[in-house]
């Protein structure tokens, strides 16, 4: 079993991560959720969170608000891709029970504390949380097992030509995490867009009883569309890398994440040749599709059979 604390900003591709979450409970061990502004303001995502839990049976997992907007710069958000809400044309049932008291930063770093060795973090939105997370306390970077991002890219942006939107929103919160001395894992565009729900994948959600009044309207409306006809479920892979690392060819290397530049800005500037310097990520290369949404169907399954 291996334990998770996952900082989201759902977020439909967030919310369908956390569907995938839930449906592995015999694998992980989700011990809290952290909500960070990003697709939508900070509000709204935590509201979505706390509905999510709910609605996905996750119990009493702690949901804990966390930081409004990027450490320096100006807010940027993905509205336009999920919709005002940041469920798009989803619509859940309004959570009863409302967030823990206290701020995602500490619950990060007492958590981690608490449990050295035995948490792996999964960030899906901006990684603002996390810096300040290191900021505060930089053992958490020893404290984790791992650090799984959904985030950054080597070969294109979406929300910029070079930046990924994780990395654009807050790119110097991103810049501090991957300097922070982990390994991180580094699920990016060049192979999250790859896990596209297409029409044949969606037709394998649509008998999922009352799970599928999520997944079916969240991919539908979800504006994240890619060549392929269907949108990339970007965070899911984030989850499944923890579920199962060889899903994913992985290749060290050193990455900067360019804070400056009038084009680049967000940018994870990946060196493969990395020579002196010290690897500071793990960077996913390819993915095994078939084999992926094998392993997220399957746990939706799971997960709708329990819901009814
Ligand atoms: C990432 O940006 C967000 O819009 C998605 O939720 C995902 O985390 C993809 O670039
Ligand atoms: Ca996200």
């Amino acid at each position: 079993m291996k334990k998770v604390l996952i900082d989201c900003d759902p977020g439909i591709d967030d919310a369908l991560a956390l569907a995938l979450a839930a449906g592995s409970r015999d694998a992980l061990d989700v011990v809290g959720i952290t909500t960070v502004g990003g697709n939508v303001d900070l509000p709204l995502t935590t509201t979505n969170a706390l509905a999510l839990r709910e609605f996905l049976d996750l119990g009493d997992v702690p949901v804990t608000p966390g930081s409004a907007g990027a450490l320096l710069r100006h807010t940027v958000r993905a509205a336009d891709v999920h919709g005002a809400t940041g469920l798009g044309s989803v619509v859940l049932p309004a959570p009863v029970r409302g967030p823990s008291e206290g701020h995602a930063v500490d619950f990060i770093v007492d958590t981690l504390r608490a449990a050295p060795g035995e948490i792996t973090l999964v960030a899906v939105g901006p990684l603002t949380n996390l810096a300040l997370a290191v900021r505060k306390e930089p053992r958490v970077a020893e404290w984790a097992r791992d650090l799984v991002i959904m985030g950054g890219s080597y070969t294109r942006g979406n929300h910029s030509p070079a930046a990924e939107f994780n990395m654009l929103a807050d790119p110097e919160a991103a810049a501090i995490v991957f300097d922070a001395g982990w390994t991180v894992k580094m699920l990016g565009l060049d192979v999250t867009l790859s896990a596209v729900a297409t029409s044949s994948v969606l037709d394998r959600m649509r008998p999922l009883g009352r799970l599928a009044e999520l997944l079916v309207p969240g991919v539908q409306s979800y504006k994240a569309v890619t060549v392929d006809g269907g949108p990339a479920i970007h965070d899911a892979c984030a989850v499944a890398y923890v579920l199962d690392p060889s899903l994913f060819a992985c290749v060290p290397a050193a990455v900067d994440v360019e804070t400056a530049g009038l084009y680049t800005r967000g940018m994870t500037v990946t060196n493969f040749v990395v020579g002196e310097r010290r690897a500071n990520a793990l960077v996913a290369t390819s993915l095994d599709v078939r084999r992926f949404w094998d392993l997220v169907v399957g746990a939706y399954e799971g997960l709708a059979a329990r819901l009814g």
